[in-house]
């Protein structure tokens, strides 16, 4: 077992607002993990912040007429508080560009690029590269689009096609054009440091035939049969001023910064130094995790950085030689959103600023944000693209988390209250039914468990809320409303089985509804932390509870309107 945990979780570029795909992509299981880590008693750190260098960045203060650093600090600090209020808890929130970060940032990320020089792993070439007569500036990555030289989708950009996930050639793109000034490119001369990746080909590969078995499918595959098509060199500097500047003292890296996909990742790297720096001011203390082989490291991300998490990334890790691979890269497909019976992507240019699937707009409306990560988890994109149904969320939500689970645990608790003054009753006269309901329930942690020591957080909560029916099935088979006049004892052992379900309920479902757990501990009257990964033991008979509370609420119709 590896001493300690680091989770990353793809840092987000700061000028856009986050919405549900981004969520279930890599946000939401990562916590959901980090949670159920805690819960086991595990040492975790969970590192995420915002990737604020780039062309992404640079396009976006052009369009808004604004400073790459006013577009940069403005999302940061809505996306900070997006995770804040779903419950997603980072134990660092850095940012490449953020003034409290950049600082380190720069200097790892340097170094980085210097160890790599240093070794000759780069090759300076001078390239022919797309440029905007117009704006008078050459044109890296999505300050171009055109047609997709793999699939012939017409929405690639300079670095990636969105439709087939493959890195682009942007001097073989089809009809190139400035996203600048909408005018046809053209091909003008510069120099660029190209990192040699076809020299970690058979290295790669090695890695990641390792893996068969452990890492899900699709990123192995995806990987693999890259590195058989061959892998290409890379850029890893480029020609705009928003950045990390290339260290080198040569004229032809002046006005140049490094790729933003190299300093990305480093960024997860920087970041945990930071956080040293602040917690313990040590901020060497990084290299415990990122150096030492005893902590596993898991990349959870959505579909399209697979290329980089899977492949360069791991290239740069076996270039500079200091630090550990990742232990697992965990990739999620896209979500998209069903309307009126209609698929559509989730995009800033494409879906209303008012959509409830922002996830400002659905905190807005002021709804509960673990029926969200509950909606999100039971239709996680693991496997295969899936869809935001608001329809279906409604529905889930009332048949699911309302009639199954909150119904079982009001029905039980308002019953001690109004029978049992509150307290919990003496289980001395427990049947073979009550023993069956408490095995199950200790079952139930050790397979949703075995999902999620694998990754399957849908699978998971499955599980956990199987369990929940099962409680509120066994509650209606043993009847308390009837044995309360023949039989008080076995009434009485009925609701402590009951308070106990409950226990185990708050505890099983900690990792996917935090704040749910949190009131369902308060209504036990337990303290809010009380969620160690292990089944409870028989609450003590006597024992005050808390105030029942409606644990999840019903939805109208048109909540999300
Ligand atoms: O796709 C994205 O949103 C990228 N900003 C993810 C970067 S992940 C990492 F490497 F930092
Ligand atoms: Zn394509």
């Amino acid at each position: 077992m590896p001493k300690r945990y680091l989770i990353t979780a793809a840092l987000p570029y700061s000028n856009n607002r986050l919405h549900v795909g981004h969520i279930a992509g890599a946000y939401l299981p990562a916590d959901t993990y980090v949670h159920y880590l805690r819960a086991r008693g595990r040492d975790v750190r969970f590192i995420c912040g915002s990737d604020d260098n780039g062309v992404a960045i640079e396009i976006s203060a052009l369009k808004e007429q604004k400073t790459p650093q006013e577009i940069a600090g403005f999302y940061h600090d809505r996306q900070k508080a997006d995770f804040a209020d779903l419950g997603i808890e980072f134990d660092v929130y850095g940012g490449t560009h953020h003034p409290d970060f950049v600082e380190r940032h720069e200097q790892l990320s340097q170094k980085f690029f210097r160890r790599i020089h240093e070794k000759g792993l780069f090759t300076k070439l001078k390239t022919r590269q797309l440029y905007d007569p117009e704006a008078d500036r050459f044109l890296p990555d999505r300050f171009v689009r055109g047609t997709c030289h793999h699939c012939g989708s017409d929405d690639a950009t300079g670095d990636q096609c969105e439709s087939c996930g493959n890195m682009i050639d942007p001097l073989l793109l089809k009809n190139p054009v400035s996203v600048i000034t909408d005018k046809p490119a053209e091909v003008r001369e510069t120099t660029h440091w190209y990192l040699r990746l076809n020299k970690f080909e058979q290295p790669l590969q090695k890695w990641l035939e390792s893996k068969q078995g452990q890492w899900r499918t699709n990123v192995l595959n995806f990987a693999l049969g890259q590195i058989k098509q061959g892998l290409p060199e890379r850029s890893m500097t480029r020609d705009i001023s928003w950045g990390v500047p290339v260290p080198l003292d040569d004229p032809d890296a002046q006005g140049k910064v490094l790729y933003v996909w190299f300093d990305a990742p480093i960024g997860y790297i920087s970041f945990t130094a930071e956080y040293c720096a602040k917690q313990a001011g040590d901020w060497k203390a990084y290299e415990q995790w990122w150096a030492d082989p005893d902590t596993a490291i898991y990349h959870f991300i959505g579909e399209d950085n697979t290329v980089f998490h899977a492949l360069t990334w791991p290239a740069m890790l076996m270039a500079e030689e200091q630090y550990q691979l990742p232990t697992a890269v965990i990739a999620n497909n896209f979500m998209n959103l069903r309307a009126a019976g209609d698929l559509k992507k989730i995009s800033k240019s494409s879906t209303p600023a008012d959509a409830p699937v922002w996830v400002e707009e659905y905190i807005r409306k002021g709804l509960d944000p673990d029926a969200l990560r509950y909606y999100l988890t039971s239709q996680a994109p693991e496997t295969a693209r899936t869809a935001f149904d608001p329809d279906e969320f409604i529905t889930r939500n009332n048949a699911e988390l309302v009639a199954a689970f909150g119904n079982f645990v009001n029905r039980s608790l308002t019953f001690a209250v109004k029978y049992f003054d509150g307290k919990v009753p003496d289980n001395a006269a427990a049947t073979d039914a009550d023993h069956a309901q408490v095995a199950a329930g200790a079952a139930a942690f050790d397979k949703v468990a075995a999902c999620l020591d694998e990754f399957r957080f849908r699978a998971g909560l499955d599980e956990m809320m199987s369990f929940a029916r099962q409680c509120n099935e066994y509650f209606s088979e043993r009847a308390p409303w009837a044995s309360r006049k023949e039989d008080m004892a076995d009434c009485a052992a009925t609701i402590a089985t009951c308070v106990h379900s409950c226990h185990m309920l708050a505890k099983l479902c900690a990792p996917f509804m935090p704040r749910a757990a949190e009131r369902l501990l308060a209504m036990l009257n337990r303290p809010t932390d009380d969620v160690r990964w292990e089944p409870p033991p028989a609450p003590e008979t006597g024992t005050a509870l808390g105030e029942p509370a409606i644990l999840f609420q019903k939805l109208e119709e048109d909540a999300l309107n």
